[in-house]
């Protein structure tokens, strides 16, 4: 692949980085040689324990047998180690840059006042009946109270679960339920882009149907108005006013369970990721050093919402683990205008920057003006996740954001790894536009063939697996182990199975081709094909439905709906619309089907199973490689379908 694009390391950044090309190769060896001696080393250097481990690591990657275990024996406080072994050193230092919507609005944060907040809600949420082991949902905007109740939760060992404020009262509630969170924690309205969302609302709606939650903490965000209940609901500032500043930190187990965060998969309802205490610490800790090449002092901002996993991993956990100052921000890319990540970065002197694609494909399409307007001098590393970066996405954020000075690192990884997996070190790896590049220490990617299952060696294409596990990966599906084992260990025995499709070239760099199974990527966002047909479904003149994705040249990918009416039902315009909004309402504002194709059939095997292969083709107006329709029931649908085909 010599003929691609290659970026060398910049001088300048390989000088002072923590780690250099020769350096990377030689703890990659030793992750190898000797993981459990490698790791136990990690362990020690990024988190402080209150009792060591006994055994570093125990698992099977065995369906019959599968467990996977860190640091077991040893004991430890996230909350202690983000933030009560600092405050000696850097007790006064800012460890949160909160940047409002407005951009007259922000407010710094240091350890100190951080730890003393996280102690009064931590003591509140005692005084409400949560117990260590206990689930506490947040659903909140991007606000510092986001982080407070994150840590909170974790000093006491409660287990979060956030839900992205974004979504709706019916996703909220599947989530509480479906972890049995006894507490939630929201706020009166959330505030993006200068408009109002009505969070405590959606809220209320969704505890109708939970009614195991006795209390409703809710942070004044706007002051907008809004219900109350009483003896359930309590204003988060009065009651961290009344609450004592002091709470000793549990100590947890390495396997205690951290968080639960809910993910898209191929098949029904989200399911919730579980990680636990210790390993994911370290993983979070070591991966935020390493791969942001995070130097003392420096300024960083993950751009990224709590309510994915980029957030949990990179706005609060590593970063704070490390010590470093984390910005937290709750507007968007374009308000009030087109400037703004730029102008922030400005104002706050932003060192290391990270966010999607999505959002560098939507200012690119402003031009270079808002960028070159403003200084960026203190860049020193870009980032990016949630999708494959597009190589002409890629140059323009390298050479225009990043003035051709800055490594991007394009970090592939997902909710069920807890960090980065395959990315670029800043001052060891070398830069292929569009390619995610090495694996981290400890991993070992491999690619099999998705239709027999034979490992490929060399350069070549095919399903992403992990062949042995790291410290940050998710240990159980909540509430449903079996369902882990089923999702992940049974499709290629012996592997952890991504989702994802690789190719590897001659260098060994990994290029991400996205998602192989039945799970789309809007906008950086997993949604499952299963939860939209769910909702699409619930329309009384809908028989039937089958989502697929096509390639959209903002999200990435957009949301592709074959619906079939109901006999007698006039597919109208009308309908349509009743449709995305019934989707939208279901899910959340992610959820936005893009493109409607009333179908009169859908392309079936005889056993009944909908050949979605089929379908993506004639989305992505691929019609010349349908490939074999012969074992479809009815083979005619599909030149309905070709015909009537939305995207020609
Ligand atoms: C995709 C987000 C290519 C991938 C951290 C993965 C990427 C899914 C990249 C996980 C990247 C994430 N290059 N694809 N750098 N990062 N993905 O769980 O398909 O929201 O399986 O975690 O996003 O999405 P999740």
């Amino acid at each position: 692949m010599s003929e691609e694009k290659v970026y060398p390391v910049p001088a300048a950044i390989a000088a002072k980085a923590h780690i250099n090309a020769e350096q990377y190769a030689a703890m990659y060896q030793r992750s190898m040689d000797d993981p459990a001696g490698f790791w136990a080393e990690q362990a020690e250097q990024f988190v402080t324990w209150s009792k060591k481990w006994d055994s570093v690591m125990d698992y099977s990657y065995q369906a019959d047998d599968l467990h996977i275990k860190w640091f077991q024996g040893g004991q430890l406080n996230v909350s202690y180690n983000c933030l009560d072994r600092h405050l000696d050193t850097r007790g006064d230092q800012v460890a949160i840059i909160w940047e409002g919507d407005d951009p007259n609005v922000d407010r710094k944060i240091t350890y100190r006042e951080l730890h003393e907040e996280v102690c009064r809600l931590a003591n509140v949420l005692k005084s409400r009946g949560v117990n260590k082991g206990d689930r506490v949902c947040i659903y909140l905007p991007m606000i510092p109270e986001a982080a407070v109740a994150m840590l909170a939760c974790t000093r006491i060992g409660a287990v979060h679960s956030i839900v992205f404020g974004g979504f709706s009262p019916d996703s909220l509630r599947d989530r509480v339920l479906d972890s049995e969170c006894k507490l939630v924690i929201t706020s009166d309205e959330s505030v993006r882009g200068g408009r109002h969302i009505p969070l405590k609302k959606n809220a209320d709606i969704a505890m109708r149907e939970c009614p195991n939650v006795d209390t409703m903490i809710v942070v004044r965000r706007t002051g907008g108005n809004v219900d109350w209940v009483e003896g359930r609901d309590i204003w988060y500032d009065e009651s961290i006013a009344a609450a004592s500043t002091e709470c000793a930190p549990e100590a947890m187990d390495a396997e205690d369970p951290l968080f639960v965060l809910y993910t898209s998969g191929s098949t029904g309802k989200p399911k919730g990721a579980l990680h636990t205490t210790g390993g994911y610490l370290v993983y979070a800790a070591m991966t935020h050093k390493y791969t942001f090449d995070y130097q003392d002092g420096e300024v960083y901002w993950c751009t990224a919402d709590v309510g994915w996993v980029t957030g949990h991993t990179y706005i609060v956990y590593g970063p704070l683990a490390n010590g470093a100052t984390s910005v937290m921000f709750e507007g968007i890319p374009n308000y009030p205008d087109m400037s703004r990540f730029w102008d922030v970065v400005d104002k706050h002197n932003v060192a290391i920057f990270y966010t999607a694609p999505t959002a560098i494909r939507s200012l690119m399409r402003a031009g270079e003006e808002p960028v070159k307007k403003t200084s960026r001098a203190s860049l020193r590393i870009l980032g990016s996740v949630g999708e494959p970066i597009n190589p002409e996405a890629w140059e323009w954020y390298y050479n225009v954001v990043g003035d051709g000075r800055c490594p991007i690192v394009d970090t592939w990884w997902q909710t069920e790894t807890g960090g980065h997996l395959i990315t670029p070190l800043p001052g060891a790896t070398a830069l292929k536009p569009g390619s995610a590049s090495q694996p981290f220490f400890g991993v070992v990617p491999a690619l099999v063939d998705a239709a027999n299952g034979t490992l490929i060696e060399g350069p070549g294409e095919g399903a992403l697996v992990i062949t042995q596990p790291w410290p940050g990966q998710m240990r159980t599906v909540y509430g449903d182990h079996q369902r882990y084992i089923d999702t992940y260990f049974k499709q290629y025995p012996g592997y952890y199975f991504t989702g994802d499709g690789a190719r590897r070239d001659a260098d060994g760099y990994y290029w991400i081709t996205g998602r192989i199974d039945d799970v789309l990527n809007v906008s950086g966002h997993r949604l499952g094909t299963a939860e939209i047909e769910s909702a699409l479904v619930l329309h009384p003149h809908v028989a039937e439905a089958a989502v697929v994705g096509y390639p959209h040249d903002l999200k990435g990918q957009g949301i592709y709906a074959y619906v079939t009416p109901m006999a007698g039902v006039e597919p109208t315009d009308e309908l349509k619309k009743e449709l995305v909004s019934l989707v939208r309402g279901e899910i959340g504002p992610i959820a936005i089907v893009d493109i409607i194709q009333w179908a009169p059939g859908l392309p079936k095997t005889r056993s009944g199973k909908i050949m979605r292969r089929i379908l993506r083709k004639i989305a992505a107006n691929e019609i010349d490689s349908l490939g074999d329709t012969s074992t479809l029931a009815d083979p005619t649908v599909v030149e309905d379908l070709i015909e009537n085909r939305a995207v020609k």
